[in-house]
């Protein structure tokens, strides 16, 4: 007689075994479906196939329900056409319901558009699970648009639940906590695709510097308007994460992408003046621009050619100046609440001694490191670490190269999470925060990440 405890057993130790227990073609209906009732959280390199395979073969629709819910586990983007194909062709309520809390459960914005097509279905199971997939993405306009249609839905219970979602709920995690799973880790992956996976309210302050468009050859994107719209999805992600009425400091300045050739001339792209208008229509509170200042002798020469001529329209100053942008997120709430979040002790610890940056002009030389070519100097980092958190709290930087961000975190007792993409820069990032005596980071790989988040909301 099969039990609970040799299902877990061969979990750990014989994943062939438990395959053949899954088998139709071996396996008794029974002891299939006693195996999915029992199968719990799946071990990491599960083969989700077995369970199509399951759901296909089964004539009982308790089976088909159990094979689905067991698939939602996985989380896995793969089994979106699957899963759409069986709400399409199947004829069970549970299990279209089912079907689409699984396509919700993965987290996936190349999911939003069927979620958006499955809020028209006629069953209105199937509508509920889309909304809750859909949350997720709560400030996409799409999304947003679409959820507002809903909340005049025919079903009682669906506009209950869509009234219930955009009434602002106060968040129940203490102000100054926050989800222990994201203290001092960094994940290689692209933002977009780790930042579904961090709870709502989650970080205390965002300082980041964003790729420079196709200035530098870290990241090249097919447009202007692109790269725009990539970075509008970023810190629309980053306000959801970010706690009621926290920082967003974003540095980034005019970029030049050199000519193609003689004939034309190197195009100025004014990102710091466009990302503006893309947080404020977002949602965010502008509060102060912070001018950083390095020597000239530090940046690129474009003197040359005016100091031969002298011809009017040809002046090129050199650009010695970056911006740091600082947001707070939209509240209702005064500073003093933000505060006042904090007990005596915590509050004594985080205040800034000694002398400090008394204007919005900063004058910090930069940093050249021998792996990546944009790096903050650490200085920048520790300023904006001490004026906008407080000891303990989480610091977030969606871009974070070689990890500056989380050596300054590190310096000033605040925990760390950092997300990057590019393999070369996350080596450089773990040689610069391993090694620490008391601290210690997780570097995670995307999926290893989406498994820690899934454990969590369990
Ligand atoms: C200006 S650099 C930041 C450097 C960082 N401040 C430091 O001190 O090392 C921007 C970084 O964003 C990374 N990046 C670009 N697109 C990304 C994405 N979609 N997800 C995560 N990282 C990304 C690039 O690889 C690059 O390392």
């Amino acid at each position: 007689m099969l039990s609970k405890a040799d299902i877990e057993r061969f979990k750990r130790e014989n994943l062939p075994e438990l395959y053949a227990l899954l088998d139709p073609t071996k396996s008794s209906p029974q002891q299939i479906l006693f195996v999915l009732e029992n199968l719990g959280k799946l071990p990491p390199l599960f083969n989700g196939d077995l369970l199509l395979l399951v759901f296909q073969h089964a004539q009982n629709v308790t089976i088909r329900y159990w094979a689905i819910k067991n698939l939602a586990k996985l989380a896995d983007y793969r089994y979106t056409p699957a899963l759409l194909h069986i709400i399409s062709t199947s004829q069970d309520s549970q299990v279209r319901r089912e079907a689409t809390s699984a396509i919700g459960r993965m987290r996936d914005e190349r999911n939003i558009d069927c979620l958006l097509t499955l809020l028209q279905d006629s069953d209105p199971n199937v509508v509920l699970q889309a909304v809750r997939g859909l949350r997720v993405f709560v400030g996409d306009p799409h999304v947003d648009d679409a959820l507002r249609s809903v909340a005049n839905h025919p079903n009682e219970t669906v506009r209950a639940v869509v009234q219930a979602a955009s009434a602002k709920t106060p968040s129940r995690v203490p102000h100054p906590e926050f989800p222990t799973f994201l203290g001092n880790v960094a994940v290689l992956g692209d933002v977009l695709q780790v930042l579904p996976f961090v709870p709502d309210e989650a970080v205390h302050l965002t300082f980041t510097s964003p790729p420079y468009y196709n200035a530098r050859d870290y990241s090249i994107y097919p447009s202007y308007q692109a790269y725009l719209e990539f970075l509008r999805r970023v810190f629309q992600a980053v306000q959801r994460i970010t706690k009621e009425g926290r920082f967003c400091v974003i540095n980034t300045s005019p970029v030049i992408v050199p000519r193609v050739s003689r004939a034309h001339s190197s195009k100025r792209y004014p990102i710091p003046f466009d990302l503006h208008g893309i947080m404020m229509q977002l949602g965010w509170e502008f509060i102060d621009d912070i001018v950083w200042v390095k020597p000239e002798t530090s940046v690129k020469n474009r003197n040359g050619g005016f100091q031969q001529h002298r011809k009017p329209l040809g002046y090129k100053p050199n650009a010695v100046t970056e911006y740091l942008m600082v947001y707070r997120k939209q509240t209702d709430k005064l500073l003093d609440w933000n505060m006042r979040q904090y007990p005596a002790d915590v509050v004594e610890r985080s205040k800034v001694v000694g002398s400090f940056e008394t204007s919005n002009v900063w004058q910090i030389d930069p940093t050249f490191d021998k792996v990546h070519s944009a790096v903050f100097p650490i200085e920048l980092c520790q300023r904006v670490i001490q004026y906008y958190s407080y000891v303990g709290d989480l610091v977030f930087d969606p871009f974070a190269g070689s990890g500056t961000l989380g050596a300054a975190a590190l310096d000033l007792s605040r925990n760390y999470f950092l997300t990057e993409q590019n393999p070369l820069y996350f080596e450089r990032m773990k040689q610069r925060l391993s090694g620490q005596l008391f601290v210690k980071t997780q570097f995670l790989s995307l999926e290893a990440f989406q498994e820690k988040a899934q454990a969590h909301r369990q």
